[in-house]
């Protein structure tokens, strides 16, 4: 038996990444504990499908502190008092300062909605319809102090079909999302994943050697 994964989840808004993660530790029974759920915004969404799940919850608002600092300090607390192994950002709208990514250095994890490096930041699936992409898709990273640049964990890609709109892809790669998040997730918790030397490392094999990336096209 391995000990469960401890991990704290941090969002923003909908959270049905999120909702993947719960469903996928209850269905398969993953060694896996969502500790917390923190939140930057009330009202969320994703604030009620973690009480639905037991799941303790915070909210800690920016406009209740001084400044970023001020917030990261205080962010750093709240993730700190968990005790996590992995910290796991899904949709957590803030860019995250140096006093978190030291405190938490190589535990923190982020979703993003492209297949970086192709388009960090926002309206990743307008600027993949403009470009006329036939492929898009999701990245899982670390985080570090370039905005959407850590260092690559997996991705999965979507195809993308002449009718596809920024919202049919949005819908598809959520989809894409909530498959490959709970099974990265899931390598961590059997320590498949490791990260030294600037690698990122599957069962001991560097991501950059083996250029991993989970085609999923089946009705999508
Ligand atoms: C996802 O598309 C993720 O890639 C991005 O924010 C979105 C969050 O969606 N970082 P949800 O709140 O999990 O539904």
């Amino acid at each position: 038996m391995i000990s469960p994964l401890n991990i704290v989840v941090l969002i923003s808004g909908n959270g049905s990444n999120l909702q993947a993660i719960i469903d996928a530790i209850s269905r398969y029974r993953l060694p896996i504990i969502i500790k917390a759920v923190i939140c930057n915004t009330t009202g969320a969404y994703g604030l009620e499908r973690a009480d639905k799940a037991n799941i303790p919850t915070q909210i800690l608002s920016p406009a209740d502190f001084q400044d970023r600092n001020a917030y990261d300090q205080s962010l750093g607390d709240c993730i700190a008092r968990y005790n996590p192994d992995l910290i796991v950002l899904a949709g957590f709208m803030r860019i995250l300062s140096n006093i978190i990514l030291s405190r938490f250095q190589d535990k923190i994890i982020n979703i993003h909605p492209s297949l970086l490096p192709k388009y960090p930041g926002l309206n990743t699936h307008e600027s993949a319809v403009a470009a006329g992409d036939f492929e898009h898709g999701c990245t899982i990273h670390f985080v570090n102090e370039n905005l959407d640049a850590g260092p690559i964990i997996a991705q999965a890609a979507i195809s993308v079909k002449a009718e596809d709109t920024a919202e049919t892809l949005k819908a598809k790669v959520h989809q894409a999302e909530h498959f490959l998040y709970p099974t990265v997730i899931h390598w961590f918790a059997h320590k498949r994943v490791n990260f030294h030397d600037a690698q990122v490392y599957l069962d001991n094999v560097p991501l950059s050697e083996t250029g991993l990336k989970f085609l999923i096209n089946q009705g999508l």
